[in-house]
């Protein structure tokens, strides 16, 4: 372009903005009345909306990498950003940034339609907490909603308003990379532990919660079945039966869309034949029509022009209408609909109500967030923005109720700090702040994030010698170890596992074995040391034979966040005593899988079907996790063993703690119903419950059971049913027999 083209391009756009400044002005705009109900407002608003203003409202653009010509930073800094569009996905760098981009929404457009900023805060922004599948493990709701309020406040403050979580998809598969994202394999536990995380991020009234500068909206993720990709293989073909559908996958976004999240977001997956973001059935017929949600649906990744991929839609154009339609309101990425939905429209291959209806629950969700009454976020002094010590404090209590002691062979743990002179710290993760955050760590500062040799020097600069090697790295064949250094230590700690990458997306692994020569590592340090404590990073269940037999103590750490370094020192040095429990099964072997709790039973007993190579007991099974001290479980009582539909009854169980530690205890309810119409897993949590139990004292924990609630199961159709019959209610080592009437 010439200097003259340019310059007269330049006075043209600033005419261009004068004028849809003066229109902005110009319009009446009713919809702005905060005391009308928002069902009016939307209408209100979108009566004045041209077909191109509709349109650009169920587009959201990336900010992508420098070169990406979607680069939001690029194009805010030439303005050359389109305030049109409705969601701007990543323009997160500064609240200045938002607030900027926004004012061209509201400033310089007919309508002045505010933008809904989003991304991934999937456990934390600044200050990071475990992995979900960590805090799943501290089986700590409160600690879990807590958390996510803080990743809101930082989030807003960021100048965000809205995030993709929490996930929660079930998942029993542990070579598929992003279990570490969602809370295992349980569906009432991934229910309760996604309806902690939408209350901690939207607070428990979205309607009157959501417009608080501390709050940011939900999405729950990925709508639906996601997580049974064949073979853990990421993006692929799922195959589920509308039973397994109804039982199992369906139910922790039913808990999540009760609990109030206002948007969700569709799979990659194509579900039994037909894919995720086109399913008509999921995404209208049980999400919208069933469970009543009024929220909106963004697409993932390119998850609507992928259907060409998957063999749905034979162009951008079909994959557009077929997405749409099906329920997709808008989509992420892929310009796809702003490219294809006007032509459409006029070709009469879509009905603009079908536009109307998705722009609708946009703009709905726009007006509960509080966007059209305050579209700027509030801007803070940098230096008070982020990383508050109380926030900080709740990610280390997460983080030290998530750790899972798996081993503790002659009470090796607990290490008393007085009998301590010299510490052996080996390992890959010892001195990797990297992998103490894990995968999605949002916009952490991993220098701000003590390793845990940072920690120990720091903790014990004065009376304990820290003698640290890293030993070899997490994949490279690389041994070097100086194991005479070893000796000289009273206790070896040693930190394995995956660096935070392979846990998380387009990260799937045919094993699970630890890489590299970490196995032998273990083996060298066993040799020369007085005592050794394993430590595991990761965020999926990995094969550890080789370190169970090589260690006194052993606890998944997971990738443990901002504070995991702290919290580890608590833990081992018995501040505080571990209390998580696994939610996701450890196989011994990875032809072991799928081997998650919650199967069905066999046709032969005996143990016939099993395998003849193989045991089919998993090293660590769900819901293990050791302590510092005991408890016995004792005194289940049924306030009645029978009960009908309609009724409830209440269970008791005391449990006492016969150690001298005071120590949380989680105490896990679970049945199973051994005869019924369609058949049934072999075990079920229904309820769980985690308390402090000071040392010899003995409470009570009760769960009250409604019968739809705990025994009831879906059949094909998705109907609730309840068979009448024997259920077995089991806590720890007690039973009980209920008869449903
Ligand atoms: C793709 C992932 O599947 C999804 O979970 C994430 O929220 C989006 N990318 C946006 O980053």
């Amino acid at each position: 372009m010439g200097i003259l083209s340019k310059k007269t391009a330049f006075v043209a756009s600033i005419l261009a903005c004068l004028i849809a400044n003066l229109e902005a002005k110009a319009i009446p705009k009713p919809w702005l009345n905060k005391n009308l109900p928002e069902e009016k407002r939307v209408e209100l608003l979108l009566k004045e909306m041209t077909l191109e203003e509709k349109i650009y409202q169920l587009n959201q653009l990336v900010k992508g990498s420098d070169k990406n010509e979607n680069n939001v930073n690029m194009w805010y800094k030439s303005q050359k950003i389109n305030p049109l569009n409705g969601s701007y996905l990543y323009a997160s760098q500064s609240p200045e940034m938002r607030n900027a981009i926004q004012k061209m929404a509201i400033e310089q457009t007919r309508l002045g339609i505010p933008i809904i900023f989003g991304y991934d805060v999937i456990h934390g922004l600044k200050v990071i907490s475990p992995m979900p599948l960590g805090q799943g493990a501290s089986f700590n709701l409160d600690l879990v909603e807590q958390a996510s309020a803080t990743a809101a406040k930082e989030s807003q403050r960021m100048g965000l308003d809205w995030t993709f979580a929490p996930m929660v998809d079930i998942a029993f598969d542990p070579r598929w990379g992003r279990i570490a994202e969602g809370y295992g394999e349980d569906p009432y536990i991934t229910s309760r532990f996604g309806e902690a995380t939408v209350y901690g991020l939207q607070g428990r009234n979205p309607l009157k919660d959501l417009p608080r500068p501390d709050k940011i909206g939900a999405c729950l993720k990925h709508f639906v079945a996601y997580g049974a990709s064949e073979g853990g293989r990421d993006y692929n073909f799922t195959a589920v039966t509308r039973n397994d559908l109804f039982n199992f996958y369906l139910p922790p976004f039913k808990a999540g869309v009760d609990a109030g999240a206002v948007t969700l977001m569709s799979a990659f997956n194509d579900l039994s034949g037909v894919p995720t973001s086109a399913n008509y059935f999921t995404e209208t017929e049980i999400l919208r029509n069933q469970w009543g949600f009024d929220g909106f649906i963004v697409s993932d990744w390119g998850s609507v022009v992928q259907l060409i991929n998957q063999g749905y839609a034979k162009n951008r154009s079909q994959a557009a209408k077929l997405a749409l339609e099906a329920g997709t309101d808008m989509d992420m990425v892929d310009k796809v609909y702003i490219e294809n939905l006007e032509k459409l429209v006029q070709n009469n291959e879509l009905d603009v109500k079908v536009i109307d209806e998705s722009v609708k629950r946009i703009l709905r969700i726009k007006f509960r967030l509080g966007l059209f009454d305050n579209p700027y976020v509030k801007i803070y002094p940098k230096e008070e923005r982020y990383y508050a010590k109380e926030d900080l404090a709740i990610a280390r209590k997460l983080a030290e109720e998530s750790f899972v002691l798996l081993e503790n062979n002659n009470n090796t743990l607990p290490l008393k700090a007085k009998n301590i002179k010299t510490i052996a710290l080996i390992g890959p993760a010892a001195d990797d702040a990297v992998t103490m955050l894990g995968p999605w760590r949002g916009h952490a500062e991993p220098n701000k994030t003590p390793t845990l040799k940072d920690a120990l020097e720091k903790q014990f600069a004065d009376n304990i010698k820290i003698i640290y090697q890293k030993g070899c790295d997490y994949k490279k064949r690389n041994l070097n170890l100086d194991t005479e250094k070893l000796a000289e230590a009273d206790v070896t700690i040693v930190c394995i596992g995956e660096n935070g990458k392979p846990s998380s997306e387009n990260n799937s692994r045919s094993g699970i074995y630890l890489e590299g020569d970490q196995n032998k590592l273990i083996q060298e340090v066993k040799k020369h040391s007085k005592k050794v404590v394993s430590l595991l990073f990761t965020a999926r269940p990995l094969e550890l034979e080789t370190i169970k037999k090589n260690s006194d103590a052993l606890m998944v750490t997971w990738y443990p966040g901002s504070e995991g370094a702290n919290a580890i020192i608590n833990v081992l040095f018995g501040k505080v005593a571990p209390s998580g429990k696994l939610t996701a099964t450890f196989p011994r072997y990875v032809g072991q899988v799928p081997i998650h709790y919650n199967r069905r039973n066999c046709a032969r007993t005996g143990g016939q079907g099993n395998y003849r190579d193989a045991s089919t007991k998993p090293l660590y099974s769900f819901g293990t996790g050791k302590s510092y001290t005991t408890f016995k479980y004792s005194n289940l009582k049924l306030s009645n063993n029978e009960v009908s539909k309609g009724e409830k009854i209440t269970a008791t169980v005391t449990v006492t703690n016969t150690g001298n530690i005071d120590a949380k205890e989680a105490v896990i309810w679970y049945i199973t119903d051994p005869y019924a119409t369609i058949t049934r897993p072999r075990k079920e949590v229904k309820f769980f419950e985690k308390k402090l139990v000071k040392a010899q004292e003995s409470i009570t924990y009760s769960f009250e059971i409604d019968p739809i609630k705990s025994f009831g199961y879906y059949d094909d159709n998705g109907k609730l049913i309840l068979d009448k019959g024997e259920i077995i209610l089991q806590v720890g080592n007690q039973k009980a027999k209920i008869m449903c009437k």
